[in-house]
């Protein structure tokens, strides 16, 4: 047996993880002398991808939802990893291959059954192209950014699009390919170094500190005329703010709601936050939310893979990563990107390329 490290789940539970008591990493261990899996494979892991939506798993398991809660004990699941195969039983997979696999735990070295064997990508890793871009522009991350900016904001050049957390994963994307369609971009964030990274690095228009600024007068200096699409990836106060910002015939890209998924969103009236609803009909607004499984959006895959592969090779499009060093720091790498500390995807490196 080696030394296996994963990141565990301990606890179900509502408001903020803590640290040592509801997340932790354990040595799960791992025999290398096995066989790998009949007709599948075994890897050591590289990178695995972190995403907000790991958060909505860690419940009760009572509780339903469109993606099955995680297990208590066992390692936290990741949409993506990237791992390098180390045997197979399988002629698809060959030793010493790249490979991503989604919903994998976040553990040193896997056994991958062959059960799993429809949803692994084989990667050929292209100049210019860095492997892990297959966990952000290219991975889910693009794939989520592509299709719902396209399939439900009809961006049209010239229109005016805010997006939320516009500095991580999703926002950094979304308003890149906004930037190239002739858009005018504009992104809330919430520090002034992210603030100088959409302008000055990712080429928005203008953006906001939105915990220095008051959200609604700081939409009304950036986009008097309002907006044609909102990009919302956080909901609670600017979700408020852009319904009475939209155009007529304006566009709501419901991506997700990060401001409630630790139970610490806007307190007090539970009405709060459809106070604005009547808004929906009073501008003919479309509001439309959408998972990124949904075959609206993944019909939009080998476009993005085109496009996104292209511009990264030719940097005019940037893919950020926030990075995570080593498993040992796995916990702190997840909480902080719930908490806002990442500036584009956050990454754990588990091992070196
Ligand atoms: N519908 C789908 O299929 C789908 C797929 C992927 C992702 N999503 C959703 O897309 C959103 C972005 O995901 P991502 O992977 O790109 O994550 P991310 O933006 O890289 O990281 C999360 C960001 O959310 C912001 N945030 C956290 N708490 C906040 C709060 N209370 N108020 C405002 N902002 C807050 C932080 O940025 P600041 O420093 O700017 O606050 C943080 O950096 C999430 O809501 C996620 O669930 C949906």
């Amino acid at each position: 047996m080696v030394q296996n490290k994963a990141f565990i789940f301990k606890k179900a539970f509502n408001g903020w993880l803590v640290a040592g008591q509801d997340l932790t990493v354990e040595d799960i261990g791992f025999d290398e002398n096995a066989p790998p899996p009949e007709g599948g494979f075994t890897t050591k892991n590289l990178y695995a991808a972190y995403d907000p939506s790991q958060r909505g798993r860690m419940r009760d398991p009572t509780i339903q939802s469109y993606a099955q809660a995680m297990e208590i004990g066992k390692p936290v699941i990741s949409v993506s990893v990237i791992g390098r195969v180390l045997k197979s039983d399988t002629t698809k997979i060959k030793e010493g291959a790249l490979v991503r696999i989604v919903l994998l735990g976040t553990e040193t070295y896997s056994r991958i059954p062959k059960s799993q064997l429809d949803s692994v990508l084989v990667l050929d890793p292209q100049d210019g192209i860095p492997i892990t871009a297959y966990l952000g522009a290219l991975g889910m991350t693009g794939m989520t950014a592509y299709g719902s900016l396209h399939e439900i904001g009809q961006p049209k050049k010239g229109n005016v699009i805010l997006i939320s957390a516009a500095a991580g994963a999703v926002g950094q994307t979304v308003g890149q390919i906004a930037v190239r369609q002739g858009l005018h971009v504009i992104g809330s964030v919430g520090s002034d170094k992210k603030l100088d990274f959409i302008i000055n690095e990712l080429g928005f228009a203008s953006g906001f500190n939105y915990k220095k600024e008051n959200m609604a007068e700081a939409v009304k200096r950036l986009a008097p005329d309002g907006l044609d699409i909102f990009y919302d990836n956080v909901g609670g106060e600017l979700l408020d703010v852009a319904l009475t910002s939209m155009k007529n015939f304006g566009r709501i890209i419901a991506c997700g709601s990060i401001s409630n998924y630790n139970g610490v969103g806007p307190p007090g009236n539970p009405a709060w936050r459809l106070a604005k609803y009547q808004q929906i009909g009073l501008r003919r607004i479309k509001w439309q939310g959408f998972l990124v499984i949904d075959p609206n959006i993944t019909q939009w895959k080998q476009e993005r893979d085109e496009n996104i592969s292209s511009w990264i090779k030719d940097g005019s499009f940037k893919s950020i990563d926030h990075i995570t060093e080593g498993m040992d720091n796995a916990v702190d790498g997840f909480l902080g990107m719930l908490k806002g500390e990442n500036l584009g995807k956050s990454i754990l490196k588990i091992a070196d390329f």
